[in-house]
């Protein structure tokens, strides 16, 4: 059964589309290659974040297309901060620009957007447009457009252990008491399942810092394409592969 009109058309499309069944609820992906992209066109690195920035709304698309329920974004780590303070002031722009632009259109396609990493630590402004849209998207009911910005897994790990040891403290269980549920529940990512799959562009074979915990069982999906050439037919061959995995969780 056709759940919705599909508006793209490639030689694998029907093959793609013949299973609906097996779509990533929560695909999570590191946005990597803005810089390279740029480069390889002969303009400044913020070209390309330009760019990439302006692509995360054609796959908030694609992915609502195959109802998605959650698409997690790294757009900026903990570890990005090392970068010269020009690029950096940049990125931190974006976001506003970002929802300046798209969120009329992120609201009237249901959208709900929310955030994981250190907030508090942004620009004022920043933060600003990033908590007016968290609001302005909160009854929404289509998929989560989960932002992480400012985001660690290490240190996210390090609050999570942080936070238990204070409810220890406080009396309110014991450090027996403690499970991966504990741990899980202490995260950023508390209210939201897993990753199914995670997507890495631009040729980098590694997680840098991104979700760790939470990736445990995810299905690692990666492409020499820089994020900002990342299209719907790539996205679809992610799927596409995705729906060939076994995932065993260790049985047989
Ligand atoms: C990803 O692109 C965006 C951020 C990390 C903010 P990069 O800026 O890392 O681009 P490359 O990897 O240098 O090409
Ligand atoms: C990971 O990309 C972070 C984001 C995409 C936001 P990086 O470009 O920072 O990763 P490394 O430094 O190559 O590992
Ligand atoms: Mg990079």
């Amino acid at each position: 059964m056709a759940l919705f009109k599909l508006p793209f058309t490639n030689k694998d499309t029907k093959k793609i589309h013949n299973s609906y069944d097996k779509v990533p609820d929560h695909i999570a992906i590191i946005m990597d290659g803005n810089g390279r992209w740029a480069q390889k066109k002969g303009l400044p690195r913020i070209a390309g974040h330009r760019e990439g920035m302006d692509n995360i709304k054609r796959i908030v698309k694609i992915a609502n297309t195959y109802n998605v329920k959650i698409l997690t974004l790294y757009a900026f780590s903990t570890e990005n901060w090392k970068r010269p303070s020009t690029e950096i002031d940049f990125l931190m722009k974006l976001p506003i620009d970002f929802l300046q632009h798209y969120l009329p259109e992120l609201i009237e396609e249901n959208v709900r957007i929310q955030t994981i990493g250190e907030i508090d630590d942004l620009p004022i402004n920043t933060q600003t447009a990033i908590l007016r849209a968290i609001e302005n998207t909160s009854h929404n009911t289509g998929l989560i457009l989960n932002i992480a910005i400012n985001y660690g897994s290490k240190f996210e790990i390090v609050q999570s252990i942080k936070s238990i040891c204070n409810d220890i403290l406080q009396g309110e269980y014991k450090v027996d008491d403690i499970t991966e549920e504990t741990i899980t529940e202490h995260l950023y990512t508390s209210h939201l399942t897993d990753p199914d799959l995670l997507i890495r562009t631009s040729g980098e074979l590694r997680l840098s810092n991104f979700l760790l915990w939470q990736s445990a069982y995810s299905e690692l999906w990666f492409t020499d394409t820089f994020w900002p050439d990342f299209d719907e037919e790539e996205f679809e061959k992610a799927i596409n592969d995705y729906q060939k995995r076994k995932r065993r969780y260790g049985g047989i």
